[in-house]
């Protein structure tokens, strides 16, 4: 029997359209040839296309080489990431979402001393964001997610994560829920808008991989294990463009979070998400969670053959573990995939002359919170009470959600922890995102273990010298009573007054056995919120984090013509990623305030003229880059750029695109561009250009004056061909023609046309 306290939760909104998907499936069925079998993943995907024929018809290699427009089900937003996408959205001036949407106020909860008081310190530091956040989720019919109710991840796995879902969120780690049997693909804003408006979303039809998990995980070896084995078998690029989809008897013998588990990290190795068929262990957490109705109903869609892969179906490429040899690893420090077995980790220390002493040990967080890990870390803890151990060092438990804080203090597993030294923080990211306030380390060589998913440098407390290992928050919580990374729990003993002490392997429980609790009920936000739209948006007209976003203005008189003429303002050389054009760091704070942010364009981008990092000229003398674009801005003079090769390569970050736009930038003239950060310059109303002749990158240069020929065709789409012509004058008078080539779909340039892409989809809808 499934044990569920937790009274059946409304499911109207949360239960995956499966006869829609299943009609869909059927039509891709006839598009593709009739020998084709599908993946799991490939079920979900296509299911969710808005034009199987379009995406998929005309025959020929779609893994790695079709672009899929597709239509998610819904959106989940973290409050640092959900600020710029809201402000995005708002300048469509639609009255709600077209799909389902939350938003989790985690990212900005700071880990101090404890729970209840770093909550309300942070709440105070952070109230207009959050107030910002509340507001506009009143205003569009969002559920919010108020601070101290959780962490993402772990609130979708909870609430909305659905067998056959196609979810987008806005954090890498969207994939955790994946371990239900769904795609949940992480974005940046830009794309969540695309789906908060029903625009298409498109994606590149992924490769698949294949991850066959065969055995039975025992002892000490766990999920978390698991991924951190294939972490240091694929390594950070090793997922890029593919989902991991894994089958096999491995794992249904797993539970449903312990998958979610998995899933999470597998953007450690940068695949696009991870995926499991439908089994009982999903069932099981879904009636445990309130969604029996769910249950129900992926119970049906499965016995049509949705929720699992066709029989033979076919993987990019297959991998296999078997899970009754995998050992406990411990990844890094500075990169997850580092992996090295508990076995050899002292070995792997003394070689590099790493630090054995363990400064901090940190459990849970999104990757590793559910009940199953603090069930077992309390059997740990419990074990090392009984000999008189306490935790050597700082021992910092963070709780994924309200429900799980809830349910382990009711189940007495908090205070086990609490009496061997623990400290409970707030239930949000705190240490994970290096929202951890640690004085006593700072500068120093030292080394953590946490049960986190990323350990860069300065990731957790912002000391670049801190060596973050990731382990299970079984190995964590074991070594914590050490103090000693060389401790090896599965072998070694701890002297006690009574003898030498060994721990048993952990035990635990998958699931609460008298239930969920849910805690503190005012954490829940209705279902479905009608939209309210007489909300006024919390937006303080001198607020430093904060600015309502005005829409671009269009850079066509009446719709048609050329570009205004451009100046060149700089060449840019070299590697210019995402964090090139729109640094992190500090400059966070300003995401939702693009003006603010907007200071840091380029700054750390060389000039072709001169070889130097951040100087410009606008013709009346040097300066940084982000200077000399502003002095365009306020001459109401517009302006291109001309980059090298895969211009805006790195992350989604649509700032990058946005902040030049923002200063008059009209243009962008590259050798080649990184695909996702072309269509997000599309979408902010820029137009991307591509060298037909590529050693013509030299001749532009800063001052010179650019008018387009062919971009009036473009427009009205007369243009014969790919190509327009920049007709280029000197300030010397002498004039040349370079060739350039458009990669603009028919809707993007009716992007380009309404000034962005949020422009015409307004337009549209107040027609
Ligand atoms: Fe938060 Fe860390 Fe997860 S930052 S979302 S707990 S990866």
């Amino acid at each position: 029997a499934t044990p569920s306290s937790l009274p059946i939760k409304d499911c109207t909104s949360i239960t995956p359209p499966y006869p829609r998907l299943l009609k869909t499936l059927d039509q891709v069925r006839r598009v593709l040839p009739k020998s084709t079998k599908l993946t799991l993943a490939e079920k979900i995907l296509y299911s969710h296309l808005r034009n199987p024929e379009e995406s998929l018809g005309g025959g020929g290699k779609i893994r790695g080489e079709r672009y899929l427009k597709l239509r998610p089900d819904r959106v989940a937003m973290q409050d640092a990431s959900a600020q710029m996408a809201l402000l995005q959205f708002m300048t469509c001036r639609l009255p709600t979402c077209a799909v389902p949407a939350s938003i989790h106020c985690d990212h900005l909860i700071q880990a101090s001393v404890g729970a209840s008081a770093d909550l309300a310190k942070s709440i105070d530091q952070n109230k207009e964001v959050f107030d910002f956040l509340e507001s506009a989720a009143r205003k569009y019919g969002i559920e919010f997610w108020r601070p101290g109710s959780g962490i993402i991840h772990q609130i979708v796995l909870e609430n909305y994560a659905a067998p056959g879902l196609l979810m987008l969120g806005t954090d890498s780690h969207t994939p955790n829920a994946g371990g239900l049997g769904m795609l949940a693909i992480g974005v940046g804003g830009a794309d969540a808008v695309d789906a908060l408006t029903d625009t298409p979303w498109e994606l590149k039809a992924p490769m698949i991989t294949g991850v066959k998990l065969t055995g039975e995980l025992s002892g000490w070896a766990t999920p978390k294990d698991l991924i951190l084995n294939l972490a240091g078998r694929l390594t950070v690029r090793g997922g890029t463009g593919r989902i991991l989809e894994y089958f096999g008897p491995g794992v249904t013998a797993q539970s449903c979070t312990g998958l979610a588990t998995i899933a999470n990290m597998g953007a450690e190795v940068g695949a696009t998400t991870s995926t499991f068929p439908y089994a009982a262990n999903m069932r099981e957490y879904l009636h445990a969670t309130g969604r029996g109705p769910v249950a129900q109903a992926a119970d049906e869609a499965a016995s049509k053959g949705f929720l699992q892969a066709d029989e033979g179906a076919e993987y990019d490429e297959v991998i296999e573990i078997n899970l009754s040899e995998l050992e406990p690893h411990l990844n890094g420090p500075f990169t997850p995939d580092l992996a090295t077995p508990l076995s050899s980790f002292p070995g792997f220390l003394s070689e590099n002359n790493y630090p054995t002493v363990l400064s901090s040990a940190l459990i849970g967080s999104c990757t590793n919170s559910s009940y199953e890990d603090m069930s077992r870390v309390a059997s740990i803890a419990q074990q090392a009470k009984d000999a008189g151990l306490k935790s050597k060092v700082p021992f910092l438990v963070t709780p994924g959600s309200e429900l799980i804080r809830a349910t382990v203090e009711r189940d007495g597993l908090q205070s086990t922890l609490e009496d061997v030294g623990a400290t409970v923080l707030a239930n949000a990211c705190g240490p994970c995102i290096g929202q951890w306030k640690r004085d006593e380390k700072k500068g120093e060589d030292n080394a953590i273990l946490t049960s986190f998913n990323r350990n860069f440098k300065a990731r957790n407390d912002g000391n670049l010298r801190t060596m973050n290992f990731l382990a299970s928050p079984e190995i964590v919580t074991a070594m914590a009573f050490s103090g000693s990374l060389n401790f090896n729990p599965v072998t070694d003993s701890i002297p006690t007054p009574s003898g030498p002490f060994r721990f048993s392997p952990p035990t635990g429980d998958r699931l609460p056995p008298s239930g969920y609790t849910p805690g503190d009920l005012s954490y829940a936000p209705s279902p479905s919120p009608v939209p309210r739209g007489e909300t006024e948006i919390a937006i303080s007209p001198t607020s430093a984090r904060l600015e309502v976003l005005e829409p671009f203005a269009s850079n066509f008189k009446g719709g048609k013509g050329e570009l205004p003429e451009l100046t060149c303002l700089m060449r840019v050389r070299g590697k210019c990623t995402t964090d090139h054009i729109s640094a992190a760091g500090a400059w966070l704070k300003y995401k939702g305030h693009l003006s603010n942010i907007s200071e840091n364009t380029l700054m750390t981008a060389v000039n072709d003229e001169g070889g130097h990092i951040n100087i410009a000229n606008d013709g009346n003398g040097e300066d940084t880059i982000p200077k000399t674009m502003q002095k365009y801005k306020q001459r109401n003079e517009p302006w291109m750029l001309v980059v090298d090769d895969n211009y805006g390569e790195g992350s989604a970050r649509e700032h990058a695109a946005l902040q030049p736009r923002y200063y008059g930038c009209a243009l962008i003239l590259a050798r080649s561009f990184a695909r996702i950060h072309e269509t997000n310059l599309k979408k902010q109303g820029i137009l991307p250009l591509w060298f037909v002749d590529k050693s013509d990158y030299s001749r532009i240069s800063a001052f010179d004056k650019i008018v387009t020929r062919g971009v009036d065709k473009l427009l009205d789409g007369s243009l014969q061909g790919d190509e327009v012509v920049l007709e280029v004058t000197r300030p010397s008078g002498e004039k040349y023609e370079v060739r350039a080539r458009h990669t603009m779909s028919r809707d993007q340039v009716e992007w380009l046309r309404a000034g962005s892409a949020l422009n015409w989809i307004g337009e549209q809808a107040r027609r």
